[in-house]
């Protein structure tokens, strides 16, 4: 017989190498001309699960347990590849190539114009009408050394969307212990735009609203918009106004606020302090305690309160996505950049690698 002390060191040993079991592959539906469309499932040793599809880059299912192991998925998401391919507001996905707005669908790139399909009014939104959002993905599923991922590969020919240059995007989703990382990695073959990000609605109680949620964000100025949502060009400090999250606070406190009556919520870009990787963000919902920490390299991040729901789009399980039902933290480089002078630059050129991170952790301690 072993030791008890032996069996012990034995059962502490196996917990902390405690294997994440390796990512599983299924059909999560089919395309009109007959394409079965894949899904990866992700499961690490602390309770956490996510689904990606091959369609959109979608997260459709992300559970995470609460402090008592009680698990909820915390992303919007539909059950079925119909209800993707109908028209939603970006729910869960991939944006690319630029997220949120090209204003008149039009930028001048080493001092030629380029003309986009416009899909909002006059202006281009995430990437155009047919963004990577629609795409079909190659998915590579690894059982990686730490943590499972999905690579996600896609082939964006040149001019598609009426952006120049052909692109070679990968979108790497990573369960780690804590935390969904997802690393976007890019090649073009000419000077190009790229500003790729996710469109997650997180909702943490996993039903109802958002407004009971606290949030923090580490930015002291936003970017205003016009009627259009096109910004204005102006940084604006946020002391004294809707958009001061400096200290966390209810999202629900000031959604009636004036400054919020055009856009019904925040819709808005904050213009994060510091670089590098970093955490910028955190939403906690009080009921359940869980907690969400945004860590990311980009300069911005879009809080959008899902300002349009009406109960109208029935997600998971046939829920009825009613307004703030969940809320969105696009990572990003500024609205518009492209002709904003004073903004960061999301040019790719050939030659270079672009590669940006984004980590949705949900700290247990
Ligand atoms: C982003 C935009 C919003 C809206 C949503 C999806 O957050 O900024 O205006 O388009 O995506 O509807």
């Amino acid at each position: 017989m072993r030791p008890l002390s032996h069996v012990l060191v034995t059962i502490v040993l196996v917990a902390m190498t405690a294997e994440a079991a390796p990512p599983v592959r299924h059909e999560f539906g089919r395309l009109p001309d007959g394409r079965p469309v894949g899904a990866t499932r992700l499961e690490n040793a602390h309770g956490m699960s996510v689904t990606i599809l091959d369609r959109g880059g979608v997260v459709q299912a992300l559970h995470v347990p609460d402090a008592d192991g009680r698990t909820a998925d915390v992303v919007l998401g539909f059950d079925d590849l119909d209800a993707y391919r109908r028209a939603h507001p970006y729910v869960g996905a991939t944006i690319g190539r630029f997220a949120n707005r090209i204003a008149g669908a039009r930028f001048v790139l080493e001092g030629r114009p380029w003309v986009l399909p416009p899909n909002e009014g006059a202006h281009q939104l995430h990437g155009g009408p047919e963004g990577f959002d629609q795409r079909v993905f190659e998915a590579v599923p690894s059982s990686g050394e730490e943590a499972p991922s999905v690579e996600l590969r896609l082939t964006s020919p040149d001019g598609d969307q009426g952006f120049p240059g052909a692109l070679e995007l990968r979108v790497t989703f990573r369960l780690l212990a804590d935390a969904l990382r997802i690393d976007y990695e890019a090649t073009s073959d000419a000077a190009t735009l790229v500003n790729p990000t996710h469109h997650a609605y997180f909702n943490l109680a996993g039903e109802g609203d958002v407004r009971e949620h606290e949030l923090w964000i580490d930015a002291e100025a936003f970017t205003p918009v016009d009627a259009e949502l096109i910004p204005t060009g102006e940084v604006r400090p946020v002391e004294g106004t809707a958009f001061d999250f400096r200290q966390p606070r209810r999202v629900g406190d000031r959604l009636g606020a004036h400054e919020l009556r055009a856009t019904r919520g925040y819709d808005h870009n904050y213009v994060l302090r510091g670089e590098g990787l970093r955490a910028v963000a955190r939403l906690r919902d009080p009921e359940s305690g869980r907690r969400l920490v945004v860590e990311t390299d980009r300069p911005g991040l879009q809080l959008f309160t899902a300002n349009g729901f009406d109960g109208r789009l029935l997600g998971k399980g046939g829920r009825a996505y009613g307004r703030h039902a969940g809320l969105c933290l696009e990572t990003q480089v500024w609205p518009d950049a492209p002709n904003q002078p004073g903004f960061p630059s999301a040019v790719l050129r050939p030659g270079e690698t672009f590669r940006s991170t984004t980590i949705f952790r949900f700290p247990s301690d």
